[in-house]
């Protein structure tokens, strides 16, 4: 599938942020589009900018940290667009906390739920539609999945875990013609830094990155909407990711300090 124009494509978390870029991006491609997430009133609008494109799009209600909710979006968008070709696993929660300040660990449990078992869920309704249209899985993972991260416990082991679970089912879907391809973004522009949880577990409110520093959302799309056209493996989102990954074999404690600055600085 070199080709997106089309595809039937199911986006979770298409309300804001990449999310919401990518699916502006697809539409424009000419794929048909399920778009998924929990804000209805924002996917609607999401939806009509898609359809301004001329693409067909759909909107469908989910909290995918619900298993029978994801299974439920599969169905219904096989039934919508009459069967699957890509399914992008994109929506994900953030959480920002030293793990000695943290007193109630549900939001643990919380994140692996949205940003682990989600994908987990929706790839295991979706895979027998993908085998027949012999389609691709995409990943919205993190470079965080890649690293260790301060203050990043819970999200850096949720996105380890995608990169665990995605590596080792692309072996197993060896010659059955479905595609996975892992996208890692480094710091980019959205709603996740203000909504991740504190140690409370309650919103943040306010993001601790140097914004004007870090990748825009529609830049973020672009790359993995290249990464989709191409079928790639793998994405890594900034020089300091693709370095570090060369580096981290040789100099671990090197890759450590890039990443507590980076945290300290927010960028
Ligand atoms: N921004 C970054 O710096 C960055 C870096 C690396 C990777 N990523 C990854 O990129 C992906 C998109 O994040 P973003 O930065 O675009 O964040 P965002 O602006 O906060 O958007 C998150 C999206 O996920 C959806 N979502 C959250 N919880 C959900 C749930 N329980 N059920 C269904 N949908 C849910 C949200 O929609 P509703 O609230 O309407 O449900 C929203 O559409 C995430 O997987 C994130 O981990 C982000």
């Amino acid at each position: 599938m070199g080709e997106l124009a089309g595809k039937a494509v199911v986006l979770t978390g298409a309300s804001q942020g990449i999310g919401k870029a990518l699916a502006h991006a697809l539409a424009a491609e000419g794929c048909r589009l399920v778009l998924a997430a929990r804000d209805e009133v924002a996917l609607e609008a999401v939806a009509g900018e898609c359809r301004a494109h001329g693409a067909e799009a759909h909107v469908v209600r989910c909290d995918v940290g619900v298993q029978s909710d994801c299974e439920a979006l599969i169905a219904r968008a096989v039934e919508r667009l009459g069967g699957l070709d890509v399914l992008v696993n994109n929506a994900g929660i953030g959480m920002i906390a030293r793990f000695e300040d943290v007193i109630d660990l549900a939001p643990y449990e919380r994140v692996m739920r949205v940003n682990y078992l989600s994908c987990v869920w929706s790839t295991h309704a979706a895979l027998p539609h993908l085998k027949r249209s012999r389609g691709l899985i995409v990943a919205v993972a993190s470079l965080a999945g890649l690293t260790g991260v301060p203050t990043r416990t819970a999200y850096a082991a949720s996105k380890h875990a995608v990169f665990g679970f995605y590596d080792s089912l692309r072996i197993e879907l060896m010659g059955s013609g479905v595609g996975v391809t892992i996208v890692a973004p480094d710091f980019v522009v959205s709603e996740i830094h203000r909504r991740a949880m504190d140690a409370s577990g309650r919103p943040l409110g306010k993001s601790p990155m140097q914004e004007a520093r870090i990748m825009g959302t529609d830049e973020c799309a672009g790359h993995i909407l290249r990464a989709m056209r191409r079928r790639d493996r793998l994405w890594l989102g900034s020089l300091r990711g693709r370095f570090g990954r060369l580096l981290q074999i040789v100099a671990p404690g090197v890759i450590d300090r890039i990443a507590k600055r980076a945290v300290e600085r927010g960028v």
